[in-house]
């Protein structure tokens, strides 16, 4: 039986708007989540992150959580507007200092951070000089990294450009659910070429500051037919395309996957090849964030890809109606590898959303569907190495219960629950077993 390296990275995931709070402190400037979740009856119940998990004070209270987890790594994001106010030009001193005080508490406990530069929260200063789908957002986007890069280059040795680009436009400029609450099937396609045009540059800003590890995160699902028709197949084609390869491949290949036009019909855009030239640049590795499979239909009304998720009786799903299946976690590494060759691999988000656990089981909230989650999608994992892909770490999503975009506090994926009255931490029994799991290597899985 295979286990998992010596070496292999055990960590947690969040990111800033999900938990920081205090988004105007210090001098910050709004984000565009912060103006966005303040408006009428955008997030459910009416939540902003307006305080979230007050990580903004108590910080020093998750990093000691973190350590008595025994995380090898955090994986946390950088507040883009609270570094630069204006998203371009002057520099927040003070809102820098925030991160290189966490930075150095998680390295005196040896947790290796990896930072992530934009996960979702955007300057709104930004958004109001057209936001992503301006030309100029790429080097908007670079400049911010040299000016990270210069001031935490010495504690940071992984760096990912951005999350989930396919989300930022799929939710934020095509169906409108996230920031900036845009909906138009024209835009979109323009903002994925924007995104990953800012990417490349961004690697490269990185590196020419001397960083070493620089990769990308993206979220993956392996996509099903609801039945073996021609037009289920075609739509899980689509589906693909648009959501497995749409950055991939300009990234590893340096042009779109074949099946773009069909996805967008006439709202593709004419791209010119030699305008991703810049887009692939070498990864030092790729963080995959993996949630769950999908089974899709042909639904001519949908946006693109034109396909509808399908749920079945026979499943389980988490509370945010995602099925649970671990084989698809190793079913997608292996095709990362298959289809994009030898890229170092981390899971850099998995984990499941359950309602509040009710009952207090010793001093840990019981939480035993999502500890079966983490077992078998951590035992994936292994069954991929056991297979030969290069898998180099896993983070929980989430360390805490948190602000989850358009659904607000209603979800919760921590593996620490947060009261968000009294922002009081309770470890849950998913705690305890992945500090056991870490403990023992992976081993007790
Ligand atoms: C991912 C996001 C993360 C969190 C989880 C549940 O798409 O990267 O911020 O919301 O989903």
């Amino acid at each position: 039986m295979t286990t998992f390296p010596q070496s292999f990275v055990w960590g947690a995931a969040t990111s800033a708007y999900q938990i920081e709070g205090s988004p105007l402190a210090d001098g910050a400037g709004p984000s565009n989540w912060h103006r966005f979740s303040h408006q009428a009856g955008r997030i459910e119940g009416g939540d902003t992150g307006d305080i979230a998990c007050d990580h903004y004070r108590r910080w020093r209270e998750d990093v000691d959580i973190m350590s008595q987890l025994g995380l090898d790594a955090y994986r946390l994001s950088l507040s883009w507007s609270r570094i630069l106010p204006e998203g371009t030009g002057r520099i927040n001193e003070r809102g820098l200092d925030f991160y290189r005080r966490l930075i150095d508490a998680l390295l005196e406990r040896n947790i290796q951070p990896f930072v992530t530069l934009f996960h979702w929260d955007y300057p709104a200063a930004l958004d109001d000089r057209g936001g992503w789908p301006n030309p100029d957002s790429a080097s908007w986007f670079a400049d911010y990294a040299s000016v990270v890069a210069r001031a935490l280059g010495d504690r940071v040795r992984y760096w990912t450009t951005m999350n989930e680009p396919w989300v930022v436009v799929d939710a934020g400029y095509l169906h409108g659910v996230h920031a900036p609450g845009v909906r138009d099937v024209r835009v979109a396609p323009w903002v994925s070429f924007r995104l990953l045009r800012a990417h490349g540059e961004a690697v490269r800003a990185l590196r020419s500051e001397g960083a070493t590890q620089v990769g990308l995160v993206v979220n993956l699902e392996p996509k099903d037919p609801a039945s073996e028709s021609p037009e289920d197949l075609a739509a899980v084609r689509r589906s693909n395309a648009y959501m497995n390869q749409q950055y991939l491949d300009p990234v590893v290949f340096g042009h779109y996957p074949e099946g773009m036009p069909e996805v967008f019909g006439d709202a593709w855009p004419r791209f010119v090849e030699a305008d991703l030239s810049g887009v692939s640049e070498r990864l030092d590795f790729l963080g995959i964030n993996y949630y769950q499979r999908s089974v899709v239909r042909h639904d001519e009304n949908a946006l693109p890809p034109q396909a509808a998720p399908v749920h079945s009786t026979e499943k389980e799903y988490s509370d945010l109606g995602w099925e649970v299946c671990p084989a698809g976690l190793t079913r997608t590494l292996r095709w990362v590898k298959e289809r994009y060759g030898e890229i170092p691999l981390y899971v850099t988000e998995n984990g499941m959303a359950l309602p509040e656990p009710a009952t207090l089981t010793g001093n840990a909230l019981d939480d035993p569907r999502r500890v079966s989650y983490l077992r078998s999608h951590t035992g994936a994992v292994r069954d991929a190495i056991a297979a030969g892909v290069d898998v180099r770490g896993y983070f929980v999503w989430s360390l805490l219960d948190n602000f989850e975009w358009s659904c607000g506090r209603s979800k919760r994926f921590g593996i620490v629950h947060v009261d968000r009255d009294t922002q009081r931490r309770v470890l849950k029994s998913s705690a305890h077993f992945y500090r056991d799991v870490i403990r023992s290597r992976g081993k007790g899985i």
